[in-house]
């Protein structure tokens, strides 16, 4: 049993704040009860959820879209530094939320933050072959030949492969510039390849995981909990 604001603020209806003035405007049915307080205790799983005459389906689980800025880590916890957890909005915080994935500190963009397990291990799994596609800013250009190596897979001299990349060139006036798309999340892979052909990526975005772009409205260091339908893009494979 969970407290009804704390259900409510957890499945982005409203912040905890708010929930008093959502029951006093009866915005809120419990099993087809107007409830007079806030900290009633329910079973969200069991007991009907309505908001504004619609019936809340309950997701046990958090899924948070990041728009992860440059100086924070991927981590759940941190004695020195930032971590993307901390940024998150008190609405929003969740024990055992954790980056499904990780970011350099110094890559930008779309980052998914749960506290849901299988899921994350699913996103992650190259057996699943979830796409994720960066925009990458090079120190130069990237040859036609280069391109094809990396289009290719390679093999690092410490013996550590990559798997083929898709690499798009989106203006042939400035090579400088290119999207990538991995299916691995190997460490540093994205700066790692790139170096393998002579190139220092200098800013690093991810736009994409699976079919989920990162949303645009969303600015550097904000999240926002992702609907079922955007959840469900990130298997659904490519969306560009
Ligand atoms: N590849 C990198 O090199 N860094 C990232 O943050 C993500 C992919």
């Amino acid at each position: 049993m969970e407290r009804l604001d704390k259900v409510l603020s957890s499945q982005g209806i409203c912040s905890r704040k708010e929930v008093k003035s959502f029951l006093k405007n009866k915005r809120i049915k419990i099993n087809g009860v107007f409830p007079q307080k806030s900290d009633i205790k329910i079973d969200p799983e069991c007991d009907i959820i309505e908001v504004d005459g619609r019936i809340l389906t309950y997701s046990r689980f958090l899924y948070i879209m990041m728009n992860k800025p440059k100086g924070v880590l991927s981590a759940s916890n941190d004695k020195n530094a930032e971590t993307v957890i901390d940024l998150l909005p008190d609405d929003l915080k969740r024990k055992n939320l954790f980056p499904a994935g990780r970011l350099d500190k110094d890559t930008t963009g779309l980052l998914i933050i749960t506290d849901d397990g299988e899921f994350a291990h699913n996103m992650l799994s190259p057996k699943k072959h979830v796409p994720k596609l960066y925009r990458a800013v090079l120190d130069g250009e990237l040859s036609d030949k280069n391109k094809t190596i990396l289009e290719s897979g390679i093999t690092l001299s410490d013996g550590t492969q990559y798997k083929p990349a898709k690499i798009f060139v989106k203006n042939e006036n400035n090579r400088r510039e290119v999207e990538i798309e991995i299916c691995e999340g190997k460490f540093h892979q994205v700066k790692k390849m790139f170096e393998f052909v002579g190139l220092t990526v200098v800013d690093l975005t991810r736009l994409r995981v699976g079919g989920l772009n990162l949303d645009e409205n969303l600015a550097l260091g904000n999240a926002k909990l992702l609907s079922r339908i955007e959840l469900s893009l990130i298997f659904s494979g490519n969306n560009s």
